[in-house]
């Protein structure tokens, strides 16, 4: 074991992806002493150097603060010698039959063998029965399902203050790895959140449905808006007026151009594969997938309803790849879609995104990605606005109206203020909200509004 010099016990962390390094580095800045492994000897160099390979805000800053009582290995010896407390981040992809893969996982457990002085700690979203399959070959291993909920972009903040800490263990007394629970509760206790002591499998679980009622939130909003544009009413009033319900909540209620990301897309899938392997048909869940699918394509709709049917040769500009802000994350974004479907109507592509550009153009073949938004805008006849970053709400719309050749803006994320961009000239069109400027006709809570 390490000789840390403070009373926090060492903490080890297998696998540095984003949940990996974002939970190495947070243990770190919170005192302890932390060895990460990781199989990728190119990425234990250049963390070891303090660099960073994701873009998460506030994370490098706080990687190079905390560098000095950090380690990073492939060595799984190193991890064993210096820690008691494993915490497993490794990626948990899912398999063509929508399961999740699990190999990674099953190779960490093999190599931690018959220890009864460690405990893993899942942090990677694993199917419900995971815990107790793997606690059915090695009876005594000290093991906790300890899911983790932040969200990419805001996730040092959310490790900070976490709304709840879910920690499933087993915690008979006669069992010889019941210690692991109270340990892992010790060292999220200065964090202050509420602590959800329960089993295993209700701990797996508790995450699945986490991430399975946002998206579910999230399609439900957009079939609103789906709504609203037929009947003319405006999704973000609306959403305001429901949010306000305590019992609703305000969050997650925002209309878009669909969910995506590494986790929502997943586990959605996972839990309706599992219920679906254990005999259960969750017919929600079918609903919320294709909604969230159909959503991406809604925009393809919007733009022939005012370019026309034949979208070929048509310049179309979309700001923002990522699948979210804050983020280079391209997993599962809505742009792939929809940039593969416009390819398809035949249009001309451009794109810009402050921070997932390198990513992006590896994975949008034929897309043309600019260095700025302007650049991308040039001679389009439409932008898309795919990803709410704040500097596009800055765009200077005089500058956009001279460089695009037809003032059409369609806003996926509701993200600019629709009167004002039909002000300075545009035809404006958002999700679950009046069309405005040009042509459009004002709908009956548009022209209400004007006339306020
Ligand atoms: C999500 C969960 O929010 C985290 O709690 C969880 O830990 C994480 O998955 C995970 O399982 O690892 P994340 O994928 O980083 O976090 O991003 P979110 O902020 O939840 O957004 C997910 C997607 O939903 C994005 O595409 C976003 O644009 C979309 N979204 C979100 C909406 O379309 N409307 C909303 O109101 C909120």
């Amino acid at each position: 074991m390490s000789n840390t010099t403070s009373d926090k016990p060492p903490i080890g962390v297998i696998g540095a992806g984003w949940v990996g390094l974002v939970t190495a580095t947070c243990f770190a800045e919170l005192g302890h002493e932390v060895v990460v492994r990781e199989i990728v000897q190119d990425k234990v160099d250049v963390l070891s150097r303090g660099d960073l390979t994701i873009h998460e805000p506030d994370l490098p800053e706080l990687l190079r603060k905390n560098l000095d009582h950090m380690t990073f290995t492939t060595d799984m010896g190193e991890l064993l010698d210096r820690t008691r407390l494993m915490f497993v981040c490794v990626d948990t992809p899912p398999t063509y039959s929508g399961d999740a893969d699990l190999s990674r996982v099953q190779t960490v457990v093999s190599e931690v063998g018959d220890s009864t002085e460690h405990a893993l700690i899942m942090k990677s979203t694993v199917p419900v029965g995971t815990g107790s399959a793997i606690r059915r070959d090695k009876h005594d291993l000290a093991y906790v399902s300890c899911p983790e909920f932040l969200k990419e972009g805001t996730a040092v903040a959310d490790f900070m203050h976490p709304d709840r800490v879910v920690i499933g263990a087993d915690n008979r007394a006669e069992f010889p790895g019941s210690w692991a629970g109270d340990a892992v509760e010790a060292i999220y206790r200065p964090l202050g959140g509420e602590m959800v002591r329960t089993d295993i499998a209700s701990a797996e679980m508790i995450k699945l449905a986490s991430n399975a009622f946002l998206a579910t939130k999230i399609s439900f909003i957009n079939e609103i808006a789906n709504v609203c544009e037929e009947v003319g009413a405006d999704v973000t009033e609306v959403a305001k007026g429901m949010g306000l319900d305590e019992r609703i909540g305000s969050k997650f209620l925002h209309a878009g151009i669909g969910y995506g990301g590494s986790c929502f897309p997943k586990d959605v899938t996972a839990l309706k594969q599992l219920a679906g392997n254990s005999g259960y048909h969750f017919q929600l869940l079918n609903a919320v997938i294709e909604v969230n699918e159909l959503q991406k394509r809604r925009v393809i709709g919007k733009l022939k309803k005012h370019l026309g049917d034949n979208l070929v040769g048509k310049k179309i500009a979309l700001l923002g790849l990522s699948f979210k802000p804050h983020t280079d994350d391209m997993r599962e974004a809505s742009s792939l879609v929809l940039s593969s479907r416009l390819r398809g109507e035949g249009a001309e592509v451009s794109a810009f995104d402050p921070v997932a550009s390198e990513r992006a153009a590896e994975l949008l073949p034929g897309v043309m990605i600019k260095d700025n938004p302007l650049a991308a805008l040039e001679g389009a006849d439409a932008a898309v606005i795919v990803t709410e970053w704040p500097e596009f709400a800055e765009l200077d719309l005089a500058a956009v109206r001279s460089t695009m050749a037809t003032p059409l803006i369609i806003d996926g994320r509701n993200l600019l203020d629709g009167a004002a961009v039909a002000a300075a000239g545009f035809v404006y069109e958002g999700v679950g909200r009046p069309a405005l400027g040009g042509d459009a006709e004002p709908t009956a809570v548009a022209a209400s509004a004007a006339a306020e």
